[in-house]
C-alpha cells in the first residue's frame, strides 16, 4: 500500500505551500518510510594500510600538530565513522612521542597491532601495550598514550563517536598536562584479570568494566580452551570480552570479540541488526558478506553492516583469529536486537561476486 498523494488541484497546492511555510511536514507525502543511508561492506588490506600509517609519522606529530595521529577506516557511503555507530582508526605513536591526556564522553577501545615499549594510562593506571592486548578507555576516563620504546607503535582505535554525536552528547576536556600522574601499574589487571575472582569488598558501580586491560596471552588461552569443547555454528570459537563485575559486555555501547576460526571451518550465514568492524589478527580466510566474497589476510580489516547475511571461513590448514568491535549492546539494551539464520543451501549464501577493493 502506498500512502503517497500527488498535488492535483490549486487547493492542494495552497495547502502544501502553507504547511511548508509554517514548517509542518505531511507524513503522507514522504512515501513508505525513509531510506537509510547504506553502508557497504568493505575491506582494507594491511599491505596497503601499513605503509600509509607509517608515512603519517612523517606528516604530523601528536602534541605538536595534532591531538592524535589517526587514519580512519572510511567505509563508502558514510561521511563519518566506519559504521553508523562505530569509528575505527589506525593510530601511530613513534618512539619518544606522547599523545596527550584528555577525556571525552565517547568511549574508546584500543586493540594493539604492532610494537612494544608503549603504554596507555587510564585514570592513573599504567597499561603496557603488547600486540593482541585490548585496552579500554571508557566514557569520561582520562587517557594518554606514551611510547618509551624504540619502535613504532600501531593500534586500532574503536570509538562510539557516531552514536554519541547522533545523541548530541559529545563532550571533551583536555588534561592540564600532557601526561596524567601515574598512580599504579596494571592495577585494574591485578584486581580483576583473573576473571572468575574479584576483590570481595568492592562494589563496582560504573557502567563499564573495571578491568581496563585484557592481555593477549589470556585471550589466546581462552580461545584454545573453548575450542576443545564447543563452537558456534555462525561464528565458530567466538569469545566476548566480558566485564568481570557483571559478566556482560565490557562497555555499554560496544562489545569486543576474539574469534578463532579453526582450519577447515566454514560457518553458517546469519544476519543481525548489529554491525561489526573486524580485524584479522592471525591467519587467512574469507567472509561472504551479502553474497560477495571478501578474501582476507593477516592484518586486514573489514566491515559487516547491519542486517546483511554474513559467514566466515578458514580453508587453510592454520588457525585464523579475528578481533571485532560490535554495537550489539546498544541494540540489546533498546530491545532492537534481531538475529536470523540463513536457512537455504545448508546455511551458505550463493557467492555472486569477489571483492576487489
Ligand atoms: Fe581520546
Ligand atoms: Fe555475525
Amino acid at each position: 500500500m502506498t500512502s503517497q498523494r500527488t498535488i492535483a488541484t490549486e487547493e492542494d497546492r495552497q495547502y502544501y505551500d502553507t504547511t511548508e511555510r509554517v514548517r509542518l511536514k505531511p507524513g503522507w507525502m514522504q512515501g513508505e518510510g525513509q531510506p537509510m543511508p547504506t553502508i557497504e561492506p568493505f575491506l582494507w588490506r594491511w599491505q596497503e594500510v601499513e605503509p600509509l600509517v607509517l608515512k603519517s609519522g612523517e606528516l604530523v606529530t601528536p602534541d605538536r600538530d595534532v591531538e592524535r595521529r589517526t587514519l580512519r577506516l572510511a567505509t563508502p557511503g558514510l561521511d563519518r565513522g566506519t559504521t553508523h555507530t562505530i569509528t575505527a582508526a589506525l593510530q601511530l605513536l613513534l618512539p619518544g612521542e606522547c599523545a596527550p591526556a584528555h577525556r571525552h564522553t565517547p568511549t574508546a577501545i584500543r586493540w594493539v597491532l604492532k610494537g612494544e615499549g608503549a603504554y596507555t594510562t587510564v585514570e592513573g593506571d599504567k597499561c603496557w601495550m603488547e600486540p593482541g592486548d585490548l585496552i579500554l578507555t571508557p566514557s569520561w576516563t582520562w587517557h594518554d598514550h606514551n611510547n618509551e620504546g624504540s619502535e613504532p607503535m600501531i593500534w586500532l582505535d574503536g570509538l562510539d563517536v557516531p552514536l554519541v554525536r547522533y545523541l548530541r552528547a559529545n563532550f571533551y576536556e583536555p588534561y592540564p598536562e600532557d601526561q596524567q600522574p601515574i598512580v599504579g601499574v596494571a592495577e585494574s589487571e591485578k584486581r580483576f584479570a583473573s576473571g572468575a575472582l574479584r576483590p570481595a569488598w568492592e562494589d563496582h558501580e560504573a557502567p563499564y568494566s573495571p578491568l581496563w586491560h585484557y592481555k593477549w596471552a589470556k585471550t589466546e588461552e581462552a580461545l584454545h580452551s573453548l575450542a576443545e569443547i564447543d563452537a558456534s555454528p555462525f561464528d565458530d570459537v567466538a569469545m566476548e570480552f566480558s566485564d568481570p563485575a557483571t559478566g556482560g559486555p565490557v562497555l555499554r555501547t560496544m562489545t569486543c570479540w576474539a574469534q578463532l576460526i579453526r582450519p577447515g571451518v566454514a560457518t553458517r550465514a546469519h544476519r543481525q541488526t548489529s554491525c561489526a568492524v573486524y580485524h584479522v589478527y592471525r591467519g587467512q580466510g574469507y567472509s561472504v558478506i551479502d553474497g560477495q566474497k571478501f578474501e582476507w589476510n593477516e592484518g586486514d580489516f573489514f566491515v559487516v553492516p547491519p542486517w546483511v547475511w554474513h559467514e566466515h571461513a578458514n580453508p587453510t590448514g592454520q588457525e585464523s583469529i579475528l578481533f571485532s568491535i560490535q554495537d550489539i549492546p546498544v541494540l540489546k539494551d533498546m530491545a532492537l536486537y534481531r538475529e536470523e539464520p540463513y536457512v537455504e543451501n545448508a546455511g551458505h549464501q550463493p557467492v555472486t561476486g569477489l571483492f576487489r577493493g
